[in-house]
């Protein structure tokens, strides 16, 4: 809500606080009946009056205030309209500021997001799509408030799985053959393994004794082992490319290897490590979870066992503020029971980790990433997207420049945009008919309306901004736009806070909605100068925060389309 705070402080007296009045403002239901209203009920016990008696007390301190146009006392209620004139003219100094959004809330303040966190030797498949666009939003947008953000790739590169590949690289290919060719072919050596050593159940044994030289640092082992890591980082980092995903680090669970045993014996020191069955585990029967496996009776470690010691890590390496992990609802129970340890141990951070979850995508068409074997890899998706980009930019526009290029962008965002629309928590069922509709909530829509605000832009040419007539943006489709401009800064705050990128993708939608409706109503370039001016102005301004909006979601905006 615009100009809340500042309400707020003037409404407040002895007896209700700015902070009690401010929680208690609505946005009444029709706009005709003002931007603000205060339902007073909830005062009259303290204040020992009826409500409409509060209101109208109310009202009186708000008389004189410069940007409040007339206030209503309906009933209980204080209905409050703002001058619109006054509201326009907070504009116009948006056009000195460098963004829309941003602010220096989080200075001083460190945040790291382990997100995407691929596995090594598999090819990027949808499954982790979530995890790297709301990871990549989250990352950016705390960058926009003025965090310090680390960015970390928590790589599945250590596990039984390497020694299979080994296994399966000596029997039915070579290094050489490995290192030329891609991730699929890599990929296609882990299946046969897997059909194979159904009825061969040595090759597990021979696959564990590989595995067990990559632990012992065996010169031949380790080659192997980098080569798969190369071949599939260098595939990745295509898709990270077309996705805008950068990294600062790429400490994965090989990097803990040696940074386990301390971690150990201070669970040791601190009495909370059990042995179960030769292993060993931290009991957590009194939190009504299942023990925390640490190390097995063969004395391999486990996946949580590197998160203890990546947490460790990581407050000393960086003394985060908060470090957040953003990982499919699947992982529950993991991150539960590894919070739960670091507090048993007193951990620094323990009070500041956070599981940021998220829901299943799955296919239409109903396969689904990596159960029964029908795996969707997110490159497909990309180029498949990118391709029926193509053939509606074809349809709708022939003559465009740089078509292939614009599809690129419409493709990826429309993929992008799928995954963050949504409540994070919520299951999505991907369509490309759906992401890529260009008159549905889509990537695609908003994009268009960056185009077309671009287009009047350079039709209209410079615009003067001592010659504006604000009256001209002013009617009630103007001022729909005008306000969810000045709303977008609290927007980009708000979705750090709750950690939902979902917050700002509905602003640029609701923003790009009411600047069509404003579009099609109005003609920006008219004979007119103020008019013109003033409808320039908001038209450069819409634009810039759409640009902003889709930027920090990691999506282009092409500036014709
Ligand atoms: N590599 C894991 C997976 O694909 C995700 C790792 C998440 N990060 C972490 N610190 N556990 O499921």
């Amino acid at each position: 809500m615009l100009f809340d705070k500042q309400l707020a402080e003037v409404l407040e007296n002895e007896q209700i606080s700015a902070e009690e009045i401010l929680g208690a403002f609505e946005v009444p239901k029709d706009s005709k009946m003002g931007d603000i209203c205060l339902p007073c009920f909830k005062f009259s016990r303290t204040l020992r009056k009826a409500p409409p008696q509060i209101a109208s007390d109310l009202s009186k301190s708000l008389e004189g205030v410069d940007f409040i146009e007339k206030v209503d006392v309906v009933g209980g209620y204080l209905n409050i309209h703002l001058n619109r004139k006054a509201i326009a003219g907070t504009l116009i100094e948006l056009l000195n500021r460098e963004n829309i959004g941003g602010s220096d809330e989080g200075n001083g303040k460190t945040i790291c997001i382990d997100y995407s966190s691929v596995n090594i030797a598999k090819p990027f498949h949808i499954g982790h799509l979530s995890t790297t666009v709301i990871g990549g939003a989250l990352y950016r947008i705390f960058k926009h408030l003025g965090y310090n953000v680390v960015s970390i790739n928590h790589l599945g590169d250590w596990g039984t799985q390497f020694g299979k590949l080994i296994v399966a690289t000596r029997k039915w290919s070579s290094l050489e053959e490995i290192a030329e060719n891609d991730e699929y072919f890599l990929n296609s050596l882990y299946v046969r393994y897997h059909q194979e050593s159904e009825n061969n159940p040595a090759l597990d044994d021979e696959a564990r004794a590989w595995f067990k030289r990559i632990e012992d640092g065996d010169k031949e082992a380790t080659a192997y082992f980098d080569t798969f890591k190369d071949v599939t980082m260098r595939a990745v980092s295509k898709i990270y490319n077309r996705l805008k995903i950068n990294f600062d680090s790429y400490n994965g669970e090989s990097f803990y290897n040696d940074k386990m045993q301390p971690i150990l014996d201070e669970l040791e020191t601190k009495g909370l490590l059990e042995t179960s069955e030769g292993a060993r585990v931290v009991n957590l029967d009194e939190y009504g979870m299942p023990p925390c496996l640490l190390v097995k009776a063969d004395g391999a470690s486990l996946y949580a066992t590197r998160d203890l010691a990546a947490a460790y890590y990581r407050k000393q390496e960086y003394d985060f503020h908060k470090c957040l992990y953003v990982v499919a609802y699947q992982q529950n129970l993991h991150f539960k029971q590894v919070f739960k340890v670091l507090e048993l141990m007193d951990f620094a951070g323990k009070d500041d980790m956070e599981h940021i979850a998220f829901g299943m995508v799955s296919m239409e068409d109903g396969s689904m990433s990596t159960r029964q074997g029908r795996v969707v890899w997110l490159k497909e998706v990309l180029d498949k997207a990118v391709e029926k980009a193509l053939a509606i930019i074809e349809e709708k526009n022939p003559s465009l420049e740089d078509k292939a290029q614009i599809a690129e962008s419409v493709g990826v965002g429309a993929v992008v945009f799928s995954a963050l629309w949504n409540n994070r928590i919520k299951d999505i069922v991907f369509s490309y008919d759906k992401v890529l509709n260009f008159d549905g909530e889509t990537a695609p829509y908003v994009q268009y309306t960056y185009a077309r605000s671009k287009s009047a832009l350079r039709k209209g040419g410079d615009y003067d901004l001592t010659n504006l007539d604000l009256d001209a943006i002013l009617d009630d489709d103007g001022y729909e736009v005008v306000k969810s401009i000045l709303a977008f800064g609290e927007a980009v705050k708000q979705s750090a806070k709750v950690r939902e990128p979902s917050v700002v993708t509905r602003h640029i939608v609701d923003l790009a909605e009411k600047f069509n409706r404003f579009y099609i109503g109005h003609r920006i370039v008219v004979d007119d100068e103020g008019v013109k001016n003033a409808r320039l102005m908001l038209t450069d301004i819409v634009g810039r925060t759409i640009k902003e909006g889709l930027a920090l979601l990691g999506i282009d905006a092409p500036e014709v389309m």
